[in-house]
């Protein structure tokens, strides 16, 4: 987290614009997400959430405008290891897919590209990710074989695994029990108040972004709308202008 410090900014968005095929999708985004920051990004299906995550994170790049992850042009940045991705759908796999979970997590370490460590300091760091969210009980299990709930705690873990300063996660609790659901959003609070880390997240569970993120990034009509302070009549808005009702069922406050 040296480098936060060093910056006091994980992302900066400067004038971004993204085509697909030459059909604009983001205009003109600005944006800065603080170190420490707990932003949800939240917009309704096709606004391009997923596009503006993958743009934060190198996947895609934009159009033009400048992008900086950690103070630094993200066509020059290496540090890769600083920052954890979970896309959306990561948790799609077929259920013969050959590799345990444990195997999954320790594939995040080496992502990392940390360098050499010996085994036994690179399964202390494995089994910690699988502590800290609860899945040291499934290592040796297929990941195919899990349910839907515990696989996006392994490619949580496996994000976690090399130790990153900022999380970008795109969707993680879709398809998952309220309590499940509850309970991961528990564990994000805790690593962004604990441990420091920065967290970007892509949601359709408002009420959760309302209640465990400090800010909301609203994505609508290839424009990113940042709500600072998350008080009644943001809510109120956020939710009229996605179409929301607040005290719908589905929306789930
Ligand atoms: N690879 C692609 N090629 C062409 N168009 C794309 C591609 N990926 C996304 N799009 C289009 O860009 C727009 C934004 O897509 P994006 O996936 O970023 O939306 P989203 O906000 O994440 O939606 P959802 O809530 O459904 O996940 C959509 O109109 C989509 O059809
Ligand atoms: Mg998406």
């Amino acid at each position: 987290m040296d480098r936060c410090l060093e910056c006091g900014e994980v992302v900066r968005m400067n004038d971004v614009t993204f085509a697909y095929n030459g059909i604009p999708v983001l205009e003109g985004v600005n944006l800065k997400v603080n170190c420490g920051d707990f932003l949800a990004l939240i917009g309704r299906n096709g606004a391009a959430k997923s596009t503006l995550l993958k743009i934060m994170v190198g996947l895609l790049r934009p159009k033009s405008g400048e992008v900086r992850l950690f103070g630094r042009d993200i066509r020059n940045f290496r540090d890769w290891g600083l920052i954890g991705y979970i896309s959306q759908n990561a948790g799609d796999i077929n259920a013969s897919f050959p590799a345990t979970v444990a195997e999954v997590v320790a594939s995040g370490y080496y992502g990392g590209l940390k360098g050499f460590l010996d085994r036994r300091a690179r399964k202390n760091i494995i089994d910690e990710a699988m502590e800290l969210v609860g899945i040291r009980d499934l290592a040796g299990r297929l990941i195919g074989e899990l349910s839907g709930g515990q696989r996006q705690k392994v490619f949580l873990a496996r994000a976690l695994a090399k130790k990153p300063a900022a999380l970008f996660l795109d969707e993680p609790t879709t398809g998952i029990d309220a309590a499940a659901r509850e309970e991961f959003y528990r564990l994000l609070a805790h690593l962004n108040r604990e441990r420091g880390m920065t967290i970007v997240i892509v949601t359709h569970d408002i009420g959760a972004a309302f209640t465990r993120a400090q800010k909301i990034g609203c994505v609508r009509d290839r424009h990113v709308y940042i709500h600072e302070q998350i008080n009644e009549v943001d809510q109120n808005h956020i939710a009229d202008v996605l179409g929301y009702r607040i005290g719908d069922d589905y929306v789930d406050l």
